[in-house]
């Protein structure tokens, strides 16, 4: 196949990609960033291990110590590029209502001159003096009819090397593409190009940042970051915001959700799938160690953060995890709260901005009860306990990271390569709240549920830019991953269930949990992490039709004597401050729906206005 030549800089194509959009585009993209070359990633741990080699060169990655953690890196962001930056997020949708109220949106001929087209487009020339790198992936099990190709043209090999783990990266992704398969063209630069001889910095970014998305068009164009959501577009931006509008249009649904499996002793397997807002413990949750009392159970890892949804032919969903890694957030992550993700961090892991060790390992806080004595903060500056206590300044940043190939993980589930998918039997949403919402409610109805879920509230987290804390409505989980109107998702949601029930198929059970309440000395109550198989058990005795509850105005939720209690000590008078329901506070909390609603406007279906209505009678 003839390549193009673009001013004396070589499409340096491997014979064996032969698929001709791809080859264009390449052309096209590297036309208008003006790379100094272009490098086509064959996925190789070869090439893994050597662009790891330059990284460090580059003053990106310090190799940490091989006898404590081998094959293993640690990065250090620039101090202004930590976290997604959802104010930055846009949707570019021709019509402004179909992003909706809750994305940011510019039309997409005005952003296609702010980043490409215009006099002063940021594209123009962004890579200078930097490599481009083709990055090929597929989200789901390569070749595979539920996995979607994406291809991702970066100028960070920061990136590349993430990608390598967090998704099925390399030559064979080629293969499936063949000479006319689709993919999701993804361009991101960290808008930083290089003049002649200047010296790089270890982690280029720039102040402005875009993260746009078309769905009309399924394209990704990410500007100015080199971190996490906002850079490995396959994540975010893919496998929720653009895939959430492939499922609208083709009948299925992407989620933010984790995966997990449930075997009982009685040898019956189970999967659930489960909604948190970002760093709310979907990763503690989807790696479980079930507790004393709870002999013979077995919690298993199919996916910690997305969820591709699709009905199966017997009416039952299936989801498959489209990722094929974890970028999970380091702290308070140690061997009580999460064994599991330590056990999978011991090799071949790049963190990003924890605390480097005198000993050339890392640290973040509550990985140990005691702090080391002395280590290097993720800003590069000395720090110990002493100057913690002076200066509250943290040792890793609470959004540092880790990124870590999923086979790592000993829990891993023996299906959560299987292009086939797990069939669900329970949904659970849940978000962080330190009053208000009890410890668990399951919904009396599918409608019930996507209410229950579309008005869900979380404190938000470090792991968006902005303050943290403050409460939102965050419904399903999605609000900044959503590609479109929140309130047709609703819809999406409500007619897939009515559509599954008239087939006659079982739906799953649907849940909502806090395991965030707080007592009056603002700690948690609930002790969480493997005690919330306590409240999984109960779910899968009810999807058994075994376990016992109390109804009350939203749903069903367990009394004391519903839970099974061995090996605990989590008392009764407790378990009321976790599980009751306040009449006051909920009538608050209703003001909130109605703000939200009121937001979505008259595009809210009227069922989900009806249980409202429902429930506020109820609570008088
Ligand atoms: C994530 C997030 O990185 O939700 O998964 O922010
Ligand atoms: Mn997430």
């Amino acid at each position: 196949m003839n390549q193009p030549v673009m001013q004396g800089l070589q499409l340096n194509a491997p014979a064996y990609v032969k698929n001709a959009k791809l080859l264009a585009w390449v052309a096209e993209i590297a036309a208008l960033t003006q790379p100094e070359r272009i490098y086509w990633c064959d996925g190789s741990q070869q090439e893994y291990d050597r662009l790891c080699q330059e990284l460090v060169q580059a003053g990106t990655f310090r190799k940490l110590n091989d006898a404590k953690r081998p094959n293993s890196y640690l990065a250090w962001s620039d101090p202004s590029d930590v976290a997604r930056v959802e104010d930055r997020t846009f949707i570019c949708t021709e019509n402004q209502a179909d992003a909706g109220p809750t994305n940011n949106w510019m039309a997409p001929a005005q952003m296609r001159t702010t980043l490409q087209t215009g006099p002063d487009a940021l594209f123009q020339g962004c890579m200078r003096g930097r490599t481009l790198y083709v990055v090929p992936f597929s989200m789901g099990p390569l070749g595979s009819p539920i996995a979607h190709i994406g291809v991702e043209l970066s100028d960070s090999p920061y990136v590349a090397v993430n990608m390598r783990i967090m998704t099925r990266m390399g030559r064979a992704v080629y293969d499936v593409l063949g000479v006319d398969g689709e993919f999701v063209p993804c361009v991101h630069s960290v808008g930083a190009p290089l003049r002649p001889g200047q010296q790089d910095v270890s982690w280029p970014c720039n102040k402005t940042k875009y993260i746009v998305h078309y769905p009309e068009t399924r394209e990704i164009w990410s500007y100015g970051s080199g971190y996490g959501g906002n850079a490995l577009l396959g994540k975010k931006c893919f496998a929720l915001r653009i895939a959430s509008t492939m499922g609208r249009d083709q009948g299925w649904l992407a989620e933010h959700m984790l995966i997990l499996g449930v075997s009982s002793p009685e040898g019956k397997k189970y999967h659930v799938a489960a909604a948190f807002p970002s760093a709310c413990g979907k990763t503690n949750f989807a790696m479980l160690i079930p507790p004393a009392g709870f002999e013979g159970w077995k919690v298993t890892t199919i996916g910690d953060d997305i969820a591709w949804i699709k009905p199966g032919a017997d009416g039952r969903l299936y989801a498959i995890n489209p990722e094929a890694g974890y970028f999970g957030v380091a702290p308070g992550t140690n061997v009580k709260t999460n064994p599991n993700c330590m056990a999978s961090l011991d090799r071949d892991v790049i963190f990003t901005n924890v605390a480097l060790t005198d000993d050339g390992d890392v640290w973040w806080e509550g990985m140990t009860d005691t702090p080391p004595a002395h280590c290097i903060d993720w800003q590069g500056q000395d720090w110990t306990p002493e100057i913690a206590k002076e200066t509250g300044r943290k040792a890793a940043h609470p959004n540092a990271r880790f990124t870590v190939a999923a086979t790592n993980n000993p829990a891993l589930d023996d299906q959560w390569d299987d292009p086939r998918g797990v069939a669900l039997d329970a949904f659970i949403f849940g978000g962080r709240r330190s009053t208000t919402v009890p410890l668990v409610t399951e919904a009396r109805d599918w409608t019930e549920g996507v209410y229950m879920a579309a008005t869900m509230g979380s404190e938000t987290t470090a792991a968006a830019a902005g303050q943290q804390g403050v409460v939102r409505r965050d419904p399903f989980a999605m609000l900044p991953f959503m590609g479109y109107h929140m309130a047709d998702y609703f819809r999406h949601w409500l007619a897939l269930g009515e559509k599954l029930q008239a087939s006659g198929a079982k739906l799953p059970k649907i849940y909502c949990v806090n395991w965030f309440r707080k007592g009056e000395d603002g700690k948690f109550v609930w002790p969480g992490f493997g005690d919330n198989m306590r409240v999984l058990k109960w779910m899968l005795d009810r999807v058994e039709g075994k376990a016992e509850g109390s109804e009350h105005v939203f749903g069903v939720s367990p009394r004391y004597q519903d839970i099974e209690w061995r090996g605990s000590n989590f008392g009764e008078q407790l378990y009321g401050q976790v599980a009751s329901i306040d009449s006051a506070a909920w009538q608050q909390e209703f003001l909130l729906h109605d703000e939200l609603f009121a937001q979505l406007g008259g595009r809210v279906p009227p069922a989900l206005l009806e249980v409202k209505r429902k429930f506020q009678t109820r609570i008088g």
